[in-house]
C-alpha cells in the first residue's frame, strides 16, 4: 500500500485533559520536530505513531493512514511496516560484519540490486558519522555514532522505510545538519523529537508537547529559516573549535573573534 499521509487524532494529557491540538495531518516529505521539557510527553507521542496507536494507549490518540485505520497487514507483518523509530538506545543485536547484515537485510526486504544497496548505504551512514564505518567490522564493534549513523541509512536506503521517527538523536554522535540535508532528499516523512535548535528550524512545522498533551504546532515561517542558517553557522564553529582541541591545536582569541564577527554580519551564510 502507497502511504501518502498520516493523520495524528488527539486523545488525552497526563492529567486526562484534552488535547489542545486535536488532529495534524502529516503528507510524505514533510519534517516536524516535537519539541517540549522533559517529561511533556515526546517519546510517548512518537511511541503512539510507531504503534499505530488506537484508543489503545494511555494518551488515547488514533493514528490513520490515508485518511483511515491502518490495514491490519501494515501493523502485523513486521516487513510491512513502514516506520522506523531510532533511539538513542537502539541498537543492533548481531554480530555479524557489518556487509553481510547489510546484504541479509537488503534481500529480506527485496531491495534492488544489493551491492549498490549496500555500498549506498554505506556511504550515506559515512556522511553522517565522523569516524568511517569498514564493511568488514562487526557491528558490535561500532561505537554509538556510528551504529546510530548506520540504523539511519539503513532505514532509509534498504528499509525504504515512508516514515521514519527519530527520538533525540543529537546526543548520539551523528552531523545532524548533514543528516537534515541528506534526508530531505527522500520523499518520506521524518519526526524528529529534539532539543537542537538546528534540526527545529530546518523542520516545516513543530509540535509543542505540555503535560503528555500536544499543546500546538507552529510553522517555521520565513524569519525563523533566515536564523536557522546563521544558527548553522554557529553549530559549524563550535565543530570547528571541537575538531581543533581533539586533534591537540591551541585555539586563538583573535580568530575567533573574526569568526564571530563574521556570523554576526552573516556573511558565513551567504
Ligand atoms: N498523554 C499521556 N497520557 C498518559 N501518560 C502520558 C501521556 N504522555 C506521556 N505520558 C507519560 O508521561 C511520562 C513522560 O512522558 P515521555 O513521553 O517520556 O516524555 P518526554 O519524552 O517528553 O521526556 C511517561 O511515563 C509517559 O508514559
Ligand atoms: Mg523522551
Amino acid at each position: 500500500m502507497e502511504i501518502r499521509k498520516i493523520t495524528i487524532l488527539g486523545g488525552y494529557g497526563r492529567e486526562g485533559q484534552r488535547e489542545p491540538l486535536g488532529r495534524l495531518d502529516l503528507k510524505m516529505g514533510d519534517v516536524l520536530s516535537i519539541v517540549g521539557p522533559t517529561g511533556s510527553g515526546k517519546t510517548a507521542l512518537i511511541n503512539d505513531i510507531g504503534l499505530f496507536a488506537n484508543d489503545n494507549t494511555p494518551s488515547r490518540r488514533r493514528i490513520l493512514v490515508n485518511d483511515a485505520p491502518p490495514p491490519e497487514q501494515l501493523t502485523d507483518d513486521p516487513a510491512k511496516n513502514p516506520i522506523a523509530l531510532i533511539t538513542q538506545h537502539t541498537s543492533f543485536l548481531s554480530d555479524l560484519p557489518v556487509n553481510k547484515f547489510l546484504e541479509i537485510h537488503a534481500r529480506v526486504r527485496k531491495a534492488a540490486g544489493r551491492t549498490p544497496v549496500v555500498e549506498e548505504t554505506l556511504e550515506f551512514a559515512n556522511q553522517l558519522t565522523g569516524e568511517d564505518i569498514i564493511l568488514e567490522s562487526s557491528m558490535t564493534e561500532l561505537s554509538g555514532g556510528q551504529t546510530r549513523a548506520l540504523l539511519i541509512a539503513d532505514a532509509v536506503v534498504i528499509g525504504n522505510s515512508p516514515i521514519i521517527l527519530l527520538d533525540e538523536i543529537e546526543n548520539a554522535g551523528i552531523d545532524r545538519t548533514k543528516a537534515l540535508e541528506l534526508l530531505r532528499r527522500y520523499q518520506k516523512i521524518f519526526i524528529f523529537v529534539t532539543h537542537d535548535p538546528t534540526i527545529t528550524l530546518f523542520s516545516d512545522y513543530r509540535v509543542v508537547m505540555k503535560g503528555g498533551a500536544m499543546e500546538a504546532a507552529i510553522v517555521t515561517g520565513a524569519e525563523e529559516r533566515r536564523l536557522a542558517a546563521r544558527i548553522k553557522a554557529m553549530d559549524g564553529l563550535l565543530l570547528e573549535l571541537r575538531e581543533k582541541i581533539r586533534a591537540g591545536e591551541q585555539l586563538r582569541e583573535d580568530l575567533f573573534e573574526a569568526h564571530l564577527r563574521e556570523m554576526i554580519s552573516g556573511e558565513k551564510t551567504r
